[in-house]
């Protein structure tokens, strides 16, 4: 018997896609014409893909039997109404509009609600979310408690929002320039932590007390209902649904992509009840996505999804799911490979300048380690730090980096086994024996906005 309890599979395989290892000559290859650029690599040429979460779940039998199944009429379809009953059943909300994926859903919220020079705060804002609220001319701001920038801090719940913080913002800047507050579950970008019940509900009263509509980033629902259920008093005895449900019943609406918490490859939707505000997203939405009853989906991916937001409340699974994500931050851990404290939900975080303490931040010891990961075993993850975040000082020209140098290890849902994270655990711990070997790199041409995605580096 081995002395550790790894999760087991819920599941078993019933469809296998091959996946295939390359020589390490082969990946060397691969990464010069990518110019170092771990997004410029094929699919093919990956082994173990920890890139995103995000469309990347497995499916069951039951959702490609729903596939099969999909009404494409393209009004009132049968699986419309099926996807809008599963979602209102959850999350509770009058009006459901499917999006084609969750950016979508927050480009036709903010189109509608901001104006020029309004401020949204949130617990920190995902980068599409940020993105849209400044291509609208509004202002993105984080009012996380501090601890979720410390990745020793100990914390059940360090993704809550700074509630004093929210309430003083409120003051300062009026309810008229805030059209909404925010709050994103789990908290994508501070280490995939938790939002406690308890934060839901403080920032819920602030939020009426001052008359302001509060939405949810609901992506990874069910996740962050799951780390409430096991470490927040009073809710071990609570089925999933019902804590989501309580979660849902303090604010007025949500934004959502599917391509986490629903299990689905494509899709999101935004969720309110105010019947003056879904009127008019509704007229949006059939200008630049769809009729309300499809919203930019195919009739079987609304099927997909409303099978899909009904598994993902299951406890078998999300207990192995989280457990298979901790599971991954404990063997780095024990190996003394420093990661961001405690895991979160679908990811674990290295923090690569301690990791690389040898690379000063302007050579992107993040990066550097995506490079090596993918060099030496074929891993593809993705960095959260200098190359993503880095800004120009315009006075200076200097660039100034962001507090955190993260590699982010997104682990999808239903697709890795134990042994493929084993994996990826061992494939670190040789290669933080070899650290001092790594070196960093040098940007070579860059894009002037999200560079990441198709920047060109040469190592030094
Ligand atoms: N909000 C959060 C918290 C997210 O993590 C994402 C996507 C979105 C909104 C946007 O949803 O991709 O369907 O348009 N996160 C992916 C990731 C891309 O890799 O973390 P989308």
């Amino acid at each position: 018997m081995a002395d550790r309890n790894y999760p087991i599979e819920p599941y078993r395989i019933k469809v296998v896609e091959p996946i295939q290892r390359t020589t390490k000559a082969e990946r060397e290859r691969v990464l010069k014409e990518a110019g170092y650029n771990v997004f410029n690599i094929a699919a093919e040429k990956v082994f173990i893909d920890l890139l995103t979460d995000s469309g990347t779940s497995a499916m069951s039998d039951r959702q490609w039997a729903g596939i099969m199944r999909g009404d494409e009429s393209y009004a009132g379809a049968r699986s419309f109404f099926h996807f809008e009953q599963a979602v209102k059943g959850i999350f509770g909300y009058k009006h459901i509009l499917p999006t084609h994926q969750g950016r979508a859903a927050e480009r036709i919220l903010f189109e509608t609600v901001l104006r020029e020079g309004d401020k949204i705060p949130n617990n920190i804002h995902f980068d599409t979310t940020r993105a849209n609220i400044e291509y609208r001319g509004g202002e993105a701001v984080n009012l996380v408690n501090d601890g979720a920038y410390d990745p020793e801090a100990p914390g059940d719940f360090k993704g809550d929002m700074d509630v004093e913080k929210l309430r003083r913002f409120i003051e300062v800047n009026g309810r008229e320039r805030i059209p909404l507050v925010m709050l994103t579950v789990t908290n994508n970008s501070g280490g995939g932590q938790p939002v406690s019940m308890a934060n839901i509900k403080a920032v819920g009263r602030i939020c009426r007390e001052a008359g302001l509509p509060f939405f949810f980033d609901a992506c990874r629902f069910a996740e962050n209902a799951y780390f409430i259920k096991t470490r927040e008093k009073g809710y071990a005895e609570r089925s999933i649904r019902s804590i989501a449900q309580e979660m849902f019943a303090e604010a007025d609406g949500a934004t959502m992509s599917s391509k986490k918490d629903a299990l689905v490859n494509i899709g999101g939707f935004l969720a309110l009840n105010d019947e003056v505000l879904a009127e008019k997203l509704k007229n949006l939405l059939i200008i630049t996505e769809g009729f309300p009853t499809y919203g930019g989906l195919a009739g079987r991916d609304l099927e997909a999804l409303a099978i899909g937001i009904e598994e993902v409340l299951d406890e078998s699974y999300l207990e192995y799911r989280i457990g298979q994500v901790r599971c991954l931050g404990e063997l780095l851990d024990e190996a003394g490979i420093p990661i961001y404290m405690p895991v979160g939900g679908h990811a674990v975080y290295l923090l690569a300048d301690r990791f690389l303490p040898h690379i000063p931040r302007n050579q992107y010891p993040g990066w550097a380690l995506t490079v090596a990961l993918y060099r030496e075993a074929g891993i593809r993850t993705v960095e959260i730090g200098s190359v993503m975040f880095a800004r120009r000082n315009e006075e200076t020209g200097e660039e100034e980096f962001p507090e955190l140098e993260l590699v982010r290890l997104a682990v999808p849902r239903r697709v890795y086994s134990m042994s493929h994270i084993r994996y990826v655990a061992d494939a670190l711990i040789d290669l933080y024996q070899e650290r001092e070997r790594i070196r960093g790199l040098k940007i070579i041409k860059q894009a002037k906005h999200l560079r990441h995605f198709t920047v060109r580096l040469e190592p030094l």
